[in-house]
């Protein structure tokens, strides 16, 4: 390990003996804090015929049912606390695209939690005590922003808690303040770009080196794009508010090669989507996690619909999530053929005379769905590049993915920019 290694909390230094002993006693407490304080788990488990007391190892852990999305919404708002209301400091909600939002809670001690392992990412990330931390994940219900900022505080580093939005001002506070790390969405930090090139700023030239992108799915082109255009460390860091929000999983500056997932707190299984069976180590499935160590809201078994696999570790002995693929509500089926946008990202940020924003417009003509992916040229690109870019497009979908789409190149500057989490799908199918 590189000089880091003296940076590592107690978590951290856990041989894997030590970690899955750790886990599993935790795992054990956590089931029976669920199923003694929260009606929702004990019906769940009682119609399963599981007690908690019968997981007496980590495999046990698959005997136990699935937690979903609707679970949570069915017990808006606080149905899925174990603890009285009076002990919750916070809540945070996820927008809830369809129908209610969903609530999570905090007590003092998940707080403290949560601040710690956002200030392990940023610290895994290249962070480091001092630095002045720029957030611009947006503040609010949304989980990024606050999370971020209380992490970066407990490391020791300076806040500018710039939230998402007016982003001719955030270029202004980035020169003024000089932060030397940024957190915030990789499609945000697009717009950024954007903003740095319309007032003539170079963005090599400013001071952020370190990078915490999360929140979205993005590509290794879409790091690459980044790292090239400002002079920065790009990583990527996981997390969802069911489970706790940003800092589950984060990547280490040092190897680039997926999350570890902060395992000591949280457990992670990878199951097939369909069958809901646990897939072993290394096969690609729906990413599943049980919090370990979380008093308000413990959580058992939540399915993420975000597709991933699981990897052994390496810069940590915690183990590694791929970067994630896609979630399983974004996927397109076109012909049978099953589509992820983070496909057509890699593919429309390795194409000449386009500029790296996309959308995808899907339609139904007769029967079937069909794909429009939408690109931006780059400005000053002429008829004739961008009409090889649209044929490239094409040609690369079919070739690489194997559907057909069409193509528009579209107008600089015309396609809408991301404050936060970019919406890549356009659906205009008729309902
Ligand atoms: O997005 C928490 C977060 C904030 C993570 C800031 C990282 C940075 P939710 O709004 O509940 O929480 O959305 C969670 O976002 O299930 C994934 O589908 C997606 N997601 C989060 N991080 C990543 C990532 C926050 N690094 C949902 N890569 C998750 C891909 C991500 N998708």
């Amino acid at each position: 390990m590189t000089d880091t290694a003296d940076l590592l909390d107690a978590g951290e230094r856990l041989g894997l003996d030590e970690l899955r002993a750790l886990q599993l006693e935790r795992l054990r407490a956590t089931l029976r804090h669920a199923y003694e304080h929260v009606p929702f788990y004990r019906e769940s488990f009682d119609k399963a015929g599981v007690r908690p007391e019968d997981c007496r190892s980590l495999a046990d852990l698959a005997r136990f049912p699935f937690t979903v999305k609707s679970d949570l919404r069915e017990n808006y708002p606080y149905g899925m606390f174990a603890v009285p209301r009076e002990r919750i400091r916070r809540l945070h909600a996820s927008s809830g695209t369809t129908g209610l939002p969903t609530v999570v809670g905090y007590t003092e001690g998940d707080l403290s939690l949560w601040a710690d392992l956002v200030a392990r990412s940023i610290r895994a990330a290249g962070g480091r005590p001092g630095d002045v931390v720029h957030v611009a994940y947006g503040y609010g219900l949304f989980t990024g922003g606050l999370g971020a900022h209380y992490g970066a505080e407990r490391l020791g580093c300076t806040v500018v808690p710039a939230s998402g939005g007016m982003t001719a001002r955030q270029v202004r506070l980035i020169q003024d303040l000089e932060p030397r790390v940024i957190m915030v969405t990789p499609s945000y930090m697009l717009t950024l770009l954007d903003e740095f090139e319309r007032q003539g700023v170079d963005p090599r030239g400013t001071s952020l080196r370190v990078g915490i992108f999360g929140a979205e799915p993005w590509t290794e082109e879409m790091r690459r794009e980044i790292e090239e255009r400002f002079a920065i460390d790009a990583v990527d860091i996981y997390g969802l508010s069911e489970v706790i929000g940003p800092g589950v999983a984060q990547e280490c500056a040092e190897t680039k090669d997926g999350l570890h997932v902060w395992e000591d707190h949280f457990y992670p299984e990878v199951v097939d989507p369909v069958t809901g069976e646990v897939l072993p180590e290394g096969e690609p499935g729906e990413l599943v996690f049980t919090s370990l160590t979380k008093e308000a809201m413990p959580i058992v078994r939540y399915r993420t619909r975000d597709l991933t696999r699981l990897l052994p570790g390496t810069a940590r002995a915690f183990r590694r999530m791929e970067k994630i693929t896609g979630r399983s509500d974004d996927m397109v089926i076109l012909r049978g053929v099953n589509v992820f946008p983070t496909q057509f990202e890699e593919i429309v940020l390795r194409t000449p005379g386009v500029a790296p924003h996309f959308q995808l417009r899907l339609t139904r003509e007769g029967r079937l769905d069909a794909l429009t992916v939408r690109a931006e040229a780059r400005p000053g690109a002429t008829p004739e590049a961008r009409e090889a870019a649209a044929r490239s497009i094409a040609a690369a979908a079919k070739d690489g993915i194997g559907v057909s789409v069409a193509v528009e190149i579209v107008e600089p500057e015309s396609l809408e920019r991301s404050v936060g989490k970019i919406r890549r799908i356009v659906d205009l199918r008729p309902r």
